[in-house]
């Protein structure tokens, strides 16, 4: 049932010999300087079966820290502290990227090491308490970041990736989600500022975007990954979203480019937006679809529409899941692992537009099966010890099964059993003098290159996007 978590694939860089990783949680197991300690090591290799274990929030300064005791990644005593932590998990044979978190407004002065008000994209108070050392208090007023603050703190971004870097880490993933810092300079609930960093979408997604192209160039971008929470209903100091199906398609679209290692979503219950972002994502799309048990979130790897699934409750419960769930293991083990209720749905689901999430993958790829010779691909592939080998460029062929080969499908590849067809690239499309163009009912067209990485071509820039579609945001 769970056979295709147990397929390998890459993140950028990252060669991941399965496909079920951890997701952030926060542990606020630092010392009170924000330094990774040798129960951090131990937790975190206790876990290292995991594909990838994504780290708790760490803070990339002292103004990004909210939480007591969480760690940080910006001091030479962080770094040594991480580097026993990611020194544990290669050892356990893991690997490890962390998250970068600055939480802007969700925090409290009494937290921070300089004590000072928070700073935010503006000055607009979040709602709720958080607890502190005194116990549990209102977070207070941020104040609004300067347009050159703004800048430091991409460049506190920056410097961090590359200490994570230099701690050991494989690579480091943006935290965009949750109502932190950059998901406040995402809507007007908390950004209404009047220079370029507020007001209009280009605006409002400038920081996530400046965020993610200085790691990327910093540390690589196949080192990166964002983590974003669209449609989420439940976001910190209730942060409201606004213009969410605008929005998002619009800061994915202009982080495609990047070519970043990974886009993991926080996923809040939206369908069809899950659907559109992953169409426009070219890269591995990591999924966190909280609450739901591990054969749902499989069924997600199934149908295409993610490449890895996080767990977090269930990895802190169960550091051994992976192999109480793996078919080489789990025979042996004792229980089942714990899964935490369903919630309640939290937003009324709109339907999927066509193609629907379940449509084959070639289909969601725009090709069209009565024509897969008019289209070239490029075939990534993992051999059993989880390194990406490239098995060149092919036809995109009708599989002796009928069914036309595309990305995500399962292949052999030299009668080895482990290969599998991570990406397909349509490199090339032509279209039969005569023919008729797409129309309703065909599937519409690819995006873009599944991998620009693969290619070595870039996408084009913004204006040129053939694949950008009016009217498909709300
Ligand atoms: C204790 C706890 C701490 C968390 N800390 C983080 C964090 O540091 N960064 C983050 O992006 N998400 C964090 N999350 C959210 C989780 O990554 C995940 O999205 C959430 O637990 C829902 O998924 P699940 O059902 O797999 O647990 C945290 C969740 C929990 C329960």
């Amino acid at each position: 049932m769970l056979d295709s978590l147990w397929t390998p694939t890459v993140a950028g860089k990252i060669s991941l010999p399965h496909r079920l990783a951890m997701a952030p949680l926060t542990r606020s197991r630092a010392t009170p300087d924000g330094v990774p300690t040798e129960l951090n090591a131990e937790y975190y290799a206790q876990r290292a079966s995991h594909a990838l274990i994504i780290t708790e929030g760490t803070q990339p300064s002292a103004d990004g820290q909210g939480y007591v005791v969480t760690p940080g990644i910006y001091t030479d005593e962080h770094i040594a502290g991480w580097r026993k932590v990611t020194d544990a998990v290669h050892q356990a044979g893991g690997r490890i990227v962390i998250q970068l978190m600055h939480v802007g407004r969700i925090s409290h002065p009494d937290n921070t090491p300089h004590h000072r008000q928070a700073v935010a994209p503006s000055a607009i108070k979040p709602a709720g308490q958080m607890f502190t050392g005194s116990g549990m208090q209102e977070m207070p007023q941020p104040r609004a970041l300067s347009t050159e603050e703004i800048a430091a703190t991409v460049d506190d971004f920056r410097r961090a990736a590359a200490a994570a870097i230099t701690a050991g880490a494989d690579g480091v993933e943006i935290h965009g989600a949750n109502g932190y810092l950059i998901h406040q300079f995402l809507f007007p609930s908390t950004n209404q500022r009047t220079d370029r960093y507020g007001g209009s979408l280009d605006n409002r997604i400038r920081f996530a975007v400046e965020v993610a192209t200085a790691v990327a160039d910093e540390i690589g971008a196949d080192r990166t990954g964002i983590r974003l929470s669209p449609g989420n209903p439940f976001q910190l100091g209730d942060l409201t979203e606004h213009d969410t199906h605008e929005l998002y398609p619009h800061l994915v679209r202009a982080l495609a480019p990047l070519d970043l290692a990974y886009l993991h979503l926080a996923h809040g219950g939206d369908e069809e937006l899950l659907g559109t972002l992953r169409e426009l994502w070219p890269n591995t799309l990591i999924l966190n679809r909280a609450g739901t048990d591990i054969a749902t979130r499989a069924k997600d790897i199934d149908n295409g529409i993610a490449d890895v699934i996080t767990v977090g409750s269930m990895a802190l419960a169960n550091p051994d899941l992976v192999e109480r769930l793996h078919p080489s293991t789990a025979a042996a083990q004792p229980a089942t692992p714990t899964t935490p209720p369903t919630p309640p749905d939290p937003s009324p689901r709109r339907p999927r537009q066509s193609p629907p999430s379940g449509a084959p993958a070639y289909a969601r790829q725009g090709i069209d099966a009565e024509r897969p010779h008019a289209y070239r691909a490029r075939v990534l592939g993992c051999d059993p010890g989880g390194n990406v080998v490239d098995h060149g460029e092919h036809p995109v062929g009708v599989r002796a099964s009928g069914r036309v080969r595309a990305a995500g499908d399962l292949v052999e590849q030299g009668g080895r059993r482990a290969a599998v067809l991570r990406t397909v690239t349509v490199l090339h499309r032509e279209r039969p003098a005569g023919s008729a163009p797409s129309g309703p009912g065909r599937a519409p067209p690819h995006p873009q290159p599944r991998t620009a990485r693969a290619t070595g071509r870039r996408p084009p820039s913004r204006p040129d996007r053939p694949w950008s579609r009016k009217g498909r945001g709300r």
